[in-house]
């Protein structure tokens, strides 16, 4: 697997869930403090496997899930030695703009201390699309029920 991750726009093919996570894994190792990384795909794609890649880099001790009723996990990782918040948001139930302001949305996405890991990034109308860092597009393939396509772009 070629995981020579460009700046610009890098295409990946993953074969299973352990290739994605350590996609993430590898992915991470560009990340900043105040990174938005915003993540597309179908449900069960693997936005949050991708994911758990990213936190295992940055030492996460805790059990990485989709945050689908709970909209918002917080996680305690470390980066260069010092504790590092990562925000992981699953907007997929988010209707109204409204609704993610109730939530505190806007105060987690411009901190510039954390790091923030958005799946269904696309329901914050263009908030994100607009200020993310970084966007992560994660397809399934028609024929092979494992593989996927992992467009990064940034
Ligand atoms: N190549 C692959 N990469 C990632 N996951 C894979 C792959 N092949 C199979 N899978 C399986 O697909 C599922 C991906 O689930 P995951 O929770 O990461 O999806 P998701 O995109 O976060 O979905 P949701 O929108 O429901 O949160 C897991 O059950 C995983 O085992
Ligand atoms: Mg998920």
């Amino acid at each position: 697997m070629d995981l020579n991750i460009e700046m610009n726009n890098t295409i990946l093919t993953s074969n299973n869930e352990e290739d994605t996570i350590k996609i993430g894994e590898t992915f991470a190792e560009k990340l900043k403090l105040g990174d938005i990384v915003a993540l597309y795909g179908d449900l069960g794609a693997g936005k949050t496997e991708f994911i758990k890649g990213v936190c295992n880099y940055f030492e996460v001790k805790d059990i990485v899930t989709s945050p689908t009723f709970t909209i918002m996990n917080h996680y305690i990782g470390s980066y260069d030695g010092d504790e590092l918040d990562i925000y992981h948001l699953d907007l997929y139930r988010i209707k109204s703009i409204e609704e993610l302001e109730n939530i505190g949305f806007s105060e987690c996405i411009y901190s510039q201390d954390t790091i923030k890991l958005i799946e269904w990034a696309e329901k914050a109308d263009n908030i994100l699309v607009e200020n993310a860092t970084y966007s992560i597009k994660i397809e399934q393939d028609d024929k092979e029920e494992n593989k996927r396509t992992i467009t990064i772009e940034g």
